[in-house]
């Protein structure tokens, strides 16, 4: 892995910067150098978070605040509702803000190169959180805080190919935001696990973009397309997606739960109450506690040069209904 090295820039001499026109423009928009970080002990960071398309996005934004505040770090949020030009056009104003380091949460997997390489030539070190990108060169970010995704498809897709036993299995998948290294990964993993039982295909995939609302139209219109005795399952992306599907098909009279099998992604409170009630069978749970770990990395890393691992890797775990309702009780508060 390439190592990552920073010198320690002043914000000042990162204002200055000759090559930064574009930092510059923004810096103004911001109020200019003046309102650079700097100075103190207090970490200033810039956090570009994707937007708030799922009950897990806004429990991870949560969780950043609570994080940032536990450890006395004055976090900026900005929320790119989904766009990668609006978190390109944050990254540039956290930079022009001389902040000490940059977490980035990437929409989509391609397209970051420059930014990283300003950010890079202003020695502000970036940490990417919850999603991976396709870049020429690692050395442009620190660190990425994220699960490994592919496992996450796997254990969903097992879980499956395990429950329907044989059975024939028409499967309809949702897929999250097009582009992003979750789709991509999250698929991979359920393909290889499905890949084993030529009982269970995939009739239908199409994204819900991660929300709710997309994904109940989708719901309906594969319900309409296929009928509804011919859906075994459902394999959604995320939670969220999940609880669309559900309201759809419960709208068109069928018994997600019991009749139609469902697997999902997040482990958000929603989806532990749907299970309780018999709506859902299986979440993989994927941690919204990504700030935290980055902080740490990061202050240690300001501090005195700590090289970070490349990839901290968060836990993965399968929950099933039998755990649903105390899951539920436990989380319902915690973001
Ligand atoms: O990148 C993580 C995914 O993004 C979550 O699974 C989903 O809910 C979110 O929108």
């Amino acid at each position: 892995m390439t190592a990552f090295h920073y010198p320690f820039a002043t914000a000042v001499s990162r204002c200055l910067a000759p090559s930064k026109v574009m930092i510059a423009a923004a810096a103004l928009a911001l109020g200019g150098c003046g309102q650079q970080s700097g100075g103190g002990d207090q970490l200033v960071v810039g956090f570009s978070q994707i937007g708030s398309e799922s009950g897990w996005r806004s429990a991870e934004t949560k969780a950043a605040r609570i994080a940032a505040e536990k450890r006395g770090v004055n976090l900026r949020i900005a929320d790119a509702q989904q766009r990668q030009e609006n978190q390109i056009q944050a990254v540039r104003a956290f930079i022009a803000q001389g902040v000490d380091g940059i977490l980035l949460a990437p929409v989509v997997s391609t397209g970051w190169d420059p930014v990283l390489r300003e950010a890079k030539a202003a020695d502000i070190p970036v940490i990417l959180v919850d999603r991976q990108i396709e870049t020429s060169d690692p050395g442009l970010y620190l660190s990425v805080v994220t699960s490994d995704q592919v496992l996450e498809g796997r254990m969903a897709g097992d879980w499956l190919v395990k429950s329907v036993a044989g059975r024939n299995c028409p499967v309809v998948e949702l897929q999250g935001t097009v582009g992003s290294s979750s789709v991509v990964a999250r698929k991979k993993g359920f393909d290889e696990a499905i890949s084993k039982a030529p009982n269970l295909k995939i009739v239908r995939s199409q994204s819900g973009d991660f929300t709710r609302s997309k994904a109940k139209e989708v719901m309906e219109s594969a319900v309409k397309a296929l009928g509804a005795t011919n859906i075994c399952a459902v394999y959604a992306h995320n939670d969220d997606m999940m609880i669309g599907a559900i309201q759809a098909m419960k709208e068109a009279g069928m018994k997600p739960g019991k009749d139609v099998l469902t697997v999902s992604i997040d482990g958000v409170p929603d989806i532990f109450r749907a299970m309780a009630e018999g709506d859902a069978n299986a979440t993989v749970e994927l941690t919204p506690e990504m700030v935290a770990p980055a902080l740490d990395m990061l202050a240690a890393f300001k501090k005195n040069g700590t090289q970070p691992v490349k990839w901290h890797q968060t836990e993965t775990r399968l929950y099933l209904p039998d755990t649903a309702a105390a899951e539920y009780e436990r989380r319902k508060n915690l973001y």
